[in-house]
Formats: structure tokens, sequence, C-alpha cells
């Protein structure tokens, strides 16, 4: 799986997982604790990682520099609301306007990601390069992820 067939892959699952909680109401306290939970540690583990193996890559190319700068500062801004998001109480119906803010921001970003930058970015990393990354993708991704995870009383007894 290349760089650009990885990241969709997880930005397909993202687009899933915003549609089912867009669909929840304030009493669905526990699948919105449940899947708010998943998403926001799968989202910040997805940006770190795309930003260490795709964009640093790409960022100082002049022909990429802006888009890479705007991708970057979405990252923030949509890190920064699923950071609110997580402290604010899911049982009610501002988490659930503030939500739909959240998937605004990141299907404009996903969107741009897959139609705008990817042609962009195919023209200036040779194919076997976008395999490497993709590879180096998805082991990141399972360490970013591991090392995030909030720890459990399995993790403790292993100790
Ligand atoms: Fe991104
Ligand atoms: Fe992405």
């Amino acid at each position: 799986m290349n760089i650009y067939e990885r990241i969709k892959q997880d930005h397909d699952h993202a687009r899933e997982v915003m549609e089912k909680l867009k669909e929840t109401t304030a009493r669905a306290e526990k699948t919105r604790h449940k899947l708010f939970g998943e998403f926001k540690l799968d989202m910040w583990a997805h940006h770190k990682v795309e930003e260490a193996v795709f964009y640093s890559y790409l960022r100082d190319n002049t022909k990429m520099s802006d888009d890479s700068y705007e991708a970057l500062n979405e990252h923030h801004v949509a890190n920064g609301l699923l950071e609110e998001l997580d402290t604010f109480p899911v049982a009610s119906d501002e988490w659930g306007v503030k939500f739909k803010a959240l998937c605004e921001l990141m299907e404009h970003h996903i969107e741009e990601e897959e139609e705008d930058f990817f042609p962009k970015a195919k023209k200036l990393i040779p194919s076997e390069v976008a395999d490497l990354m993709g590879k180096r993708f998805d082991a990141r991704k399972k360490v970013v992820l591991a090392a995030i995870m909030p720890i459990d009383e399995d993790d403790l007894k292993a100790a």
C-alpha cells in the first residue's frame, strides 16, 4: 500500500465514524464516549504521522510549501477542537454542534488532501518512495497509537 492508499484508508475510516457520530443525540452518551474516544486518538495519531512521514518530505519543496503549511495549520485547529470536545460533556446538544463544526473542517481537509494535494505530490514523489512512505506510515501509526492509548489494568498487571 503506497502512502496515498494508506492515508486514504484512515480517511475512509474517519468519514465512517464521523457519519455515525453525527447521527447520535445527547442521550447516546456511551456511544459518543466510545466512538469519539477512538476517533480522537486515531486522528491525533493520523495527523502526527502524516506530518512526520508525508508533509516533512514535501514542506521544503517550493511548489508544495504553501499547501503544506495550510494543511499543517488545519491539523493544528482540528487537534485543538478534538481536545476541546474531549473535555466537554458529551451528553449535551452543544457537544453535537461542536462536533459538527469539527466534521466540516475535517471533511474539507481530507477532501483537499485527496483531490488537490495527492495529485501534486504524485508528480514530485517517485513511486518507490511513495511505497516506502506507505510502509513507514503504517508502522509509525501503530507505535504512536500504542503510546497515546490510555493505560488500563492489564498494562499495570504486566509491569
Ligand atoms: Fe491531514
Ligand atoms: Fe490526512
